[in-house]
């Protein structure tokens, strides 16, 4: 747990760490040093071997992060603005370039930068209850943490236009129809459903999973053939493990694998 209790981390034996943002009086709303925290927490995680999954969620029953917190934009001017903005980009960006799979279980109210945060982890579950939008408009600003990029990379440029310039909240099954999340589970399964995700990734080759996310981030923001060239040069780059050769060597034996991460 951070000094200020707002991040609450949880590393559990099978290699997975739950991350919580912890302000459910605010509906988990993220200010300035709620993402300092996060962010200090995240590097914790990615240095640390033993953590070979995450899952980010919110507390209580209420939300998963009701957006940046408006008591504290309220107060900003546009040097701050900037400062704000680019903080949580950061930090946000950090985690998706993670090289361990990130997933948000997204448990209620997803607004703002709420909506962000799960937009940057590399993929999203939901609870049936949980509800999107990127409400910025309504407030006289527009998403600042990456949600106006990620979002139409995610849905299309359409959907992402409506959603940004009406404001409007989407319930989940909408979210699931647009491709925003990947499924869809009721509030008391979200957690072990998000394990069970996180489980099935850290029994795979942990360099495969690494260079899955690498190619997959860097593929999505350059040309076709540069990030040809770059899944070419990590499916190389992968013939050099022991990892593959054992992958490999435990298919050919009809045995189960032994990865480790060499
Ligand atoms: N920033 C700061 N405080 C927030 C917040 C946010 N983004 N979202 C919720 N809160 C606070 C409320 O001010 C309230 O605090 P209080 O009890 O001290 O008054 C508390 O969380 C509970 O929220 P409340 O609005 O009473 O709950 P509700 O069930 O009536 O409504 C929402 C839930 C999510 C619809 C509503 O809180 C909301 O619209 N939040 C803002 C969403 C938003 O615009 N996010 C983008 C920010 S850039």
């Amino acid at each position: 747990m951070t000094d200020d209790g707002t991040i609450l981390l949880a590393r559990e034996d099978d290699g997975i760490a739950i991350i919580t943002v912890n302000r459910p009086d605010k509906l988990n709303a993220l200010n300035a040093e709620t993402v300092r925290n996060l962010d200090t927490v995240l590097r914790e995680v990615n240095d640390d071997d033993s953590v070979r999954a995450i899952v980010l969620t919110g507390s209580g029953e209420k939300a998963f992060v009701a957006g940046a917190d408006i008591a504290e934009l309220s107060k900003m001017g546009p040097i701050d603005g900037v400062r704000v903005s680019r903080a949580g980009q950061e930090t946000f960006r950090f985690m998706e370039r993670m090289p361990k799979p990130v997933i948000a279980a997204v448990n209620g109210f997803a607004l703002g930068g709420g909506l962000e945060l799960a937009l940057a982890c590399h993929i999203r579950v939901a609870s049936s209850k949980a509800r999107f939008g990127l409400p910025e408009v309504k407030l006289g600003i527009i998403p600042g943490y990456g949600g106006t990029i990620r979002l139409p990379r995610l849905v299309g440029r359409g959907r992402a236009t409506e959603l940004m310039l009406t404001g409007d909240m989407i319930d989940a099954a909408e979210a699931l129809r647009i491709g925003l999340v990947n499924r869809i589970e009721e509030p008391e399964a979200l957690m072990e459903a998000a394990r069970t995700m996180a489980r099935k990734m850290i029994a795979n080759g942990p360099i495969a999973i690494a260079c899955a996310l690498e190619a997959l981030d860097r593929g999505m923001s350059t040309t076709i053939d540069d990030a040809l060239m770059l899944e070419s040069n990590l499916f190389g780059l992968l013939a050099s493990t022991a990892d593959m050769k054992e992958g490999m060597t435990a298919f050919l034996e009809k045995r189960k694998a032994d990865f480790r991460n060499r």
